[in-house]
């Protein structure tokens, strides 16, 4: 069994890479790349996703008995999530670790509800990550100027009791280029001064140079979707593009799962190279 809790997977690594998946084969290719990089990593589905598939449990089972036969510890995370009941449905399908996202709302309004779903969810044990400064991308809108404040964040921390905190440093979601510029003095600032975990965002737009600072100035969990499903994409596009007979899905399906495990290995050892902790799975001690 390797399904495992954020805490843990925290315990054990500076930094984790957190990979969105949207269909079955996607979520396996993770969990391939985990296996091959010796690392542990988070699987997370998002509130997108699930209305995508029409419900949770399908998908959230097949995430979780993956994580429980996967060789390398794996977190299953319910990722920007809006809809208090689907937390709830989460949390009772076993699902260790839950993102609520109500930053789009007021501040007071963004404090009061995460602060109850952060109740409900520490007493069935679950993780909360949720977020402050909204970070751009999402329904096309690309603001990557937006920032979290630190006096903000901080109070926001202590108000809502959360465990991790998704903060704006200047990545922007479903990015095609990896070419976002991040405030790095300001995440140096933030994980001075925010007590829990800082988690980035929108990390598809972001280089493997940038990936790497950000960690060394105080990142802990590095969000990658768009990237992971672009790399699906592409390999699937090229087999069907020499190929007009091909009928059986497994043909180009396993081509975009062995590109997307190799990506997600290389990512990992990214995030995790330099930064392993101590008795970390894979480190020399
Ligand atoms: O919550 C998920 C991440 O922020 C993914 O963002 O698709 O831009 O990498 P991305
Ligand atoms: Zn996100």
């Amino acid at each position: 069994m390797a399904l495992t809790d954020m805490a843990s997977l925290l315990r054990d690594y500076r930094a984790v890479g957190a990979f969105n998946f949207v269909q079955l084969e996607l979520a396996e290719a993770i969990v391939l790349g985990a296996e091959e990089a010796g690392a542990g990593a988070v699987l997370q589905l998002s509130e997108n996703a699930v209305r995508f598939h029409g419900s949770l449990a399908p998908a959230a089972y097949a995430a979780l008995r993956l994580a429980d036969q996967a060789s390398t510890p794996i977190v299953v995370h319910l990722d920007h999530a809006t809809d208090e009941a689907l937390v709830d449905e989460a949390i009772a399908l076993g699902v260790p670790s839950i993102m609520f996202d109500a930053a789009h709302l007021p501040e007071s309004e963004n404090v009061e509800r995460t602060r109850e779903v952060a109740q409900r969810a520490h007493t069935a044990g679950v993780w909360v990550e949720a977020e402050l400064g909204e970070i751009g991308g999402k329904g096309g809108a690309h603001t990557p100027g937006v920032r979290t404040n630190v006096d903000d964040a901080v109070a926001f921390c202590a108000a809502t009791g959360v465990d991790a905190l998704a903060v704006a440093v200047g990545s922007s979601h479903a990015m095609t280029h990896r070419d976002a510029q991040l405030d790095n003095d300001l995440i140096r600032r933030l994980a001075r001064s925010v007590p829990v975990p800082l988690v980035l965002h929108g990390s598809s737009g972001v280089a493997d140079s940038g990936i790497d600072a950000a960690i060394r100035a105080g990142m802990r969990k590095i969000n990658i979707g768009t990237h992971v499903s672009a790399v699906m994409t592409h390999a699937v596009r090229k087999v069907l593009s020499t190929d007009s007979t091909i009928v059986d899905p497994r043909t180009y399906l396993a081509a975009g799962r062995s590109a997307v495990a190799s990506e997600v290995a290389r990512l990992l050892r990214v995030i995790v190279e330099g930064h392993i902790r101590v008795g970390a799975p894979g480190s020399t001690s």
